[in-house]
This record gives structure tokens, sequence and C-alpha cells, in this order.
């Protein structure tokens, strides 16, 4: 059911989850490679010669303080930039000559937001991509009332854009960036995300990562994010890259790899996981167990520790 009515549109519209499937042979859907951009007031931002990449289904954070280069590197990956020295390519492609119906299987958050909500009312914003492809009246409807419902905004549906908080902006941008997802046959192949947990309460965050593992379920969707909410990253990530002031990849690898690195992350001015900082303070307390992502993980290395008072230190997991 709902499949979708005319071959133009299903040509366009993002690709059902081949890219799960596919997901250890094929090419990286994103590949950045020795990418440096000089702004036209000379601000330069110089990744250096580390390559990125995000493969089918992986989760990738981009970790940096301000000013480092995320926006000016997810930018290029959106095609909203060229590349002055490297590269960036998008489905094998060069992102900024990505046809459309490629780039119609890329979701965008922007960090700013408002550049990209353009409809006088909520509804409007939501439902202009699948409109502008000339979709039915009936589909638009279907497709815009099933992103605003998965965003939880249906209530905002006639509002008017700029009356609403930051948050429920973040989300009306959401609901456009993945209106094409009709939760069966079609998703997004990427998803890139700038500061999306930006004004979102813990409640929204949650539900926002949920919705793109949701996604990446259905479709193996890859998901390239930058975020200054390091404490929701141990657990959401499969790959971290950490930059450094000027766009250098000062680290990267999995959560555990990166986290437990505290220094790197100080010296870049990014607060490290609270987990990180607690099993950091008790090993220089004499108590040194391997780095729990997650709270439930921390819970069972503290009680296994605690019950064995205090001399075995338990097996599973990483050491540090
Ligand atoms: N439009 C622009 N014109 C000039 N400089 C810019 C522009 N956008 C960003 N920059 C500069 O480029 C650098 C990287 O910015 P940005 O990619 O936005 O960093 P981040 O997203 O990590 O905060 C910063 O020094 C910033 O001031
Ligand atoms: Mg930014």
């Amino acid at each position: 059911m709902n499949s979708v009515p005319t071959p133009t549109v299903a040509d366009a519209r993002p690709h059902a989850a081949s890219a799960v499937s596919s997901a250890p042979t094929v090419q990286p859907v994103v590949r950045i490679d020795a990418l440096a951009y000089t702004y036209p007031d000379g601000t330069s931002v110089d990744y250096g010669d580390t390559q990125l990449e995000v493969r089918a289904g992986e989760r990738v954070v981009v970790l940096g303080p301000n000013g480092a280069g995320k926006s000016t590197l997810l930018l290029h990956v959106l095609g909203l930039l060229e590349p002055q020295r490297g590269e960036a390519r998008v489905l094998g492609r060069p992102a900024h000559r990505l046809p459309p119906a490629e780039r119609a299987q890329v979701a965008a958050l922007l960090q700013q937001v408002d550049e990209q909500i353009i409809g006088p009312t909520v509804w409007d914003d939501v439902a202009f991509a699948p409109r502008n492809l000339g979709l039915r009246q009936e589909d638009v409807s279907r497709l815009a009332e099933r992103a605003l419902r998965r965003l939880g905004i249906w209530h905002l549906a006639q509002k008017v854009p700029h009356a609403l908080s930051a948050g429920e902006r973040r989300k009306v941008a959401l609901a456009g960036a993945i209106v094409f997802s009709d939760g069966e046959r079609f998703g997004p192949r990427l998803m890139v995300l700038d500061e999306p947990f930006a004004a979102l309460d813990p409640r929204s965050r949650g539900d926002l990562v949920a919705l793109i593992d949701e996604l990446r379920a259905a479709h193996g969707t890859a998901v390239l994010l930058s975020t200054h909410f390091v404490h929701a990253v141990p657990e959401f990530a499969d790959t971290v890259y950490v930059l450094a002031p000027g766009g250098r990849i000062a680290a990267h690898g999995s959560p555990a790899e990166v986290f437990s690195q505290p220094e790197v992350l100080e010296a870049m001015d990014i607060e490290p996981p609270v987990l990180s900082q607690l099993f950091r303070s008790l090993e220089q307390r004499g108590i040194s167990l391997p780095l729990p992502l997650t709270v439930e993980h921390a819970a069972d290395l503290l009680a296994s520790h605690c019950r064995s008072g205090g001399r075995r230190l338990p097996d599973n997991g990483r050491r540090r």
C-alpha cells in the first residue's frame, strides 16, 4: 500500500533498502579527502590529509569547538559549498554536482534552520518538496501529514513558522527533510544534520535519535551529524571525528577510542562525556575500570566492582 504513484516521482525519490544489503562492499556514501576552503573574507578551513568517510548505515559524529569548521564541512557534503582543494563526494559523485534524483535522497538539517524553512505555514513548508515534484495532492497530503506526525508537530501544521520556538522550528525543518520517507519503500540514503540537538529538550532529543535509528534500520540511511551535545555521542555514534580549530582532524575512531583520550577533547575545549570524566576521576583515586559508554554498562561495572569488595576488576569491556 502507499506505493509511489508515478514513475517520474519514483525516479526522483529516495531509494529503498538497497544500501543496507550492500554496505560492506560498496563505495562510502560520503567521502571527504584533503578538503580545504577559504571564505571570501580570507578565513580558511583546512581538514588536512585525513579522509572522512560515512558508509551506509553508519552514524558519524563530528565534534569540535565553535568555529572549528563543522558547518563548513557539512555544507560541502550538501553541495552548498564547492571545494577549493580536495574532494567532497556523495553517492560516488562530487557533492556540488549531485543530480536532483540523488539530491532528493539526502535529508539535510542546516544549523541555521530558518534558511531552510520557506513556507508561509508549517504545513506549506513540509509539503513544499513533494508538491514541487508534482506529486498528486493526496500524496502530498499523506507525506506531509506523516512527517508532521512523526516529528510530533501535527498540531502546529497551520502555524506560521517564525512564531514557533527554536526547537519547534528545528522539528519543522526535520519534517521537511524526511518528508519523502513513507515508512515503507522510501527513505533517505544520507542524513546530514548540523547541530540537530540544539534547542531540543531531552524527550525531543530521544525522539530524534529514535527517528534516525528507525530510518537506518528501514533504509540503511547513513548519518553525518555535528553536535556540541557530547553526552549523547557515546551511545549514538559508530565513529567520531574531532576537529581542531582551523579544521584539522585531531582524532577519530570509535567512541570508546576517542573518549578514552579526554586530554585530546579538553585540548579542543570539548567537555568529555560525563561517564568519561567520572571513570577518569575514579582512576585518579586508584580505581581503574574499563571506560563504559552507557549508564547501564557503568552501573554493571561499578556494581561488580563493589560486590567484589573493590578487589576484582571486571573483565568485560576495554581497559583504559
Ligand atoms: N560565510 C562565512 N564567511 C566568512 N567566514 C566564515 C563564514 N562561515 C564560517 N566562517 C568561518 O569559518 C570557520 C569555520 O566556521 P564553521 O564551519 O561555521 O564552524 P563550526 O560549525 O565548527 O562552528 C570559522 O572561523 C568561521 O568564522
Ligand atoms: Mg556550525
